[in-house]
């Protein structure tokens, strides 16, 4: 079987989500979020040599959210190596990512990096002692390196915006400090936390930022590595196992391929040694991952034979 080509598959891929009926629902719980258009839908595609194959609104920027806890583990990981485990666990949760039910029987310690309890505390991780300025001002700058793009920026709007509504995330901060797991003041931590979250990023940008995590832990265009081989390959193997939440499982069973999530709607997949993934569109699923986004990357990976778990173009070729 031929091999397809990729520009023809995002296009077309691109033109039926645009014109979908089912959209999801934006996030409503962070009020600036519910006021984004669920029309939009964007899709880039970095290939190892660099070239960017998109379709739909690659230039919106968007709010990352969750997809962040990704960079944030990355540099947590940078700073403190293998003591990052004694915080949280690398476990897939099969809760929502903002449940707090487990933290109570395994004494504040969260399950995975990447459940909002374990996000936080890979966060006060990283505030270390500083001020949360200079933290964001770092984990602001390790994104905009690694999308080669100083365009990328917070938007203190949406980070103001769920500031005023993160009782939920006040809770579970306040729990694990009061279990010991939280070294740095909780508002410390959350207005990091908040701020990262609110990190804003087009879909080309974001591909090319997950570049890394495609290959063994270099960014093939610049040349510059990130991480090491064997810690690229553990990042791919959290997000694979707990990027989706509660629907890592639907996703893995779907699309085949290590993902991660925000309820911005967007999503970073990675497909080992070929290409970093980038897909927004705002309406999400009952998951609160996004709904096109999963569709399309569903549709991406059957088409172009890209799940990890195998492919039967691969065997044709
Ligand atoms: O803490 C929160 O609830 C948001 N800042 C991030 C949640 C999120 O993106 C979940 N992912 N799908």
């Amino acid at each position: 079987m031929p091999s397809p080509d990729l520009q023809t598959v995002v296009a077309e891929i691109a033109a039926e989500m645009r014109s979908r009926p089912d959209r999801g629902e934006v996030a409503t719980y962070i009020p600036e979020l519910g006021r984004v258009d669920p029309n939009q839908f964007a899709i880039a595609v970095a290939l190892r040599d660099g070239t960017l194959v998109e379709g739909g609104d690659t230039e919106t920027f968007f709010s990352i959210q969750s997809i962040s806890k990704v960079f944030t583990l990355t540099l947590a990981l940078g700073l403190a190596g293998d003591r990052v485990w004694n915080r949280v666990g690398r476990e897939p949760s099969g809760s929502p990512f903002n449940s707090i039910v487990q933290l109570e029987h395994e004494r504040g310690i969260p399950r995975n990096p990447f459940i909002n309890a374990g996000a936080i505390a890979i966060t006060d991780l990283i505030l270390n002692g500083h001020q949360p300025r200079d933290t964001l001002g770092e984990i602001l700058r390790f994104l905009q390196f690694l999308a080669d793009d100083d365009s990328v920026f917070i938007d203190q709007g949406v980070a103001a915006s769920e500031e005023r509504t993160g009782y939920n995330n006040r809770a579970l901060a306040n729990f694990m400090k009061g279990f010991g797991v939280i070294d740095n003041p909780v508002e410390y931590v959350l207005g990091t936390y908040f701020h990262h979250c609110a990190i804003a990023m087009t879909c080309r940008q974001l591909a090319k930022a997950g570049s890394f995590l495609a290959h063994l832990g270099r960014n093939p265009t610049t040349g510059f590595s990130v991480v090491t081989a064997e810690r690229a390959r553990r990042l791919n193997a959290i997000m694979l196992t707990c990027g989706h939440y509660d629907g890592s499982g639907e996703f893995a069973y779907r699309v085949g391929l290590p993902g991660k999530s925000g309820v911005g709607g967007g999503i970073l997949a990675t497909v080992p040694g070929k290409a970093s993934i980038a897909v927004w569109s705002p309406g999400l699923d009952r998951w609160g991952n996004s709904h096109l986004g999963r569709l399309a990357l569903e549709q991406l990976t059957a088409r172009m034979g890209w799940s990890i778990f195998g492919s039967p173009l691969a065997t044709s070729a």
